[in-house]
């Protein structure tokens, strides 16, 4: 009897790394990556971030270095947060033309020209004493209406200051719509909303609450963010946010929902980029610290999957050094 030999062999084309490179039906090319940064105002030094090795709160100045490095390591875009000095009620750092944001925007976007784009994370939770996304009433909750006027103005300072694109991410209802209508009233048409649309309750934003300094000082974000236990809540989201005039929409996280990713993906026609949080980023950083795992690959295999899920774009705090070692 003769012996029986497969005819398809589907381990031929993974026999050497040219065939593996020619093959490969996802790529993650340095341009899809986006950085976040934070800039701290009233610092004279970048202050390290101890559950984010490697991320700093940036001084205006080692921002624009750090800024330059990214856009010479050919990432697509860098999105902005800001750390006011001061916090009040009403988040007033995040409009005020002099505000760290609105300082910051006009350095990059007098340095970068046209390497990176360059954008804003539009919330208030960095901005407020509270830590809350939004504006309170006196019992303590978040008035959805009485906030989207606040991201309005923040949207028409960040755009006045030079952002291109702005990304609210506080999921409040309608926000999207009011960021729209007053860009535009203002004489921004051309300012575009990447709509954070999809966002979780997510546990994995533990670490960015300390580079932004943003915990909430009571209670939590589930009455605003999703629940993890919903998938179709976020079609509607989606659907939602394109309906009120955004032009790109967002996952976050990132590596917990890629199945998200992939439906949205399947769903719309614009750009969708995701978010790969502080928390994925804390996580590979440990236990690559700790010897368990290999950094450098577990980073690229990270992305390289979200990409693979059906993103455009990934916002990564690795992205300079993956955009060095992406193609
Ligand atoms: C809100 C905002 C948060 C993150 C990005 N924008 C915090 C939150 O919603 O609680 C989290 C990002 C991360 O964890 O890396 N301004």
């Amino acid at each position: 009897m003769s012996a029986q030999f497969p005819v398809a062999r589907p381990r031929r084309l993974r026999r050497t790394p040219a065939l593996r490179r020619l093959t490969a039906e996802t790529r993650l090319a340095s341009a899809d990556l986006i950085l976040p940064m934070f800039v701290k105002e009233g610092i004279t030094e970048p202050q390290p971030v101890a559950s984010m090795p490697g991320v700093f709160q940036h001084t205006r100045d080692s921002l624009r270095k750090a800024a330059h490095e990214a856009a010479e390591a050919g990432v697509g875009g860098i999105i902005l947060f800001g750390i006011p000095a001061v916090k009040d009620g009403t988040g007033s750092g995040a409009d005020d033309p002099d505000g760290i944001v609105q300082l910051a925007l006009r350095d990059l976007a007098a340095d970068l020209g046209d390497a990176a784009v360059v954008m804003t994370d539009l919330c208030l939770d960095e901005y407020t004493d509270h830590g809350h996304c939004g504006i309170l009433t006196d019992a303590g909750e978040i008035d959805n209406d009485a906030t989207l006027e606040r991201y309005a103005s923040i949207a028409v300072a960040q755009a006045a200051a030079g952002a291109a694109v702005v990304g609210p991410s506080g999921m409040m209802d309608g926000q999207v719509g009011a960021i729209r209508g007053a860009l535009d009233a203002a004489g921004h048409p051309d300012v575009a909303i990447l709509a954070y649309s999809v966002k979780y309750a997510s546990a994995y934003y533990g670490p960015f609450r300390d580079a932004a300094e943003c915990a909430p000082q009571f209670g939590d974000r589930s009455t605003h963010q999703q629940d993890p236990a919903n998938a179709d809540e976020s079609i509607r989201e989606v659907l939602l946010d394109l309906d009120e005039g955004a032009d790109m929409v967002m996952v976050k996280p990132a590596g917990a929902y890629l199945d998200i990713v992939r439906r949205v993906r399947d769903t719309v026609d614009v750009p969708v980029a995701a978010y790969q949080v502080s928390g994925e980023y804390a996580m590979i950083e440990a236990a690559a610290e700790k010897g368990w795992i290999d950094r450098e690959r577990t980073i690229m295999e990270s992305l390289v999957s979200i990409r693979r899920a059906g993103a455009d774009m990934v916002l990564t705090y690795w992205a300079t050094e993956a955009a060095r070692m992406a193609s």
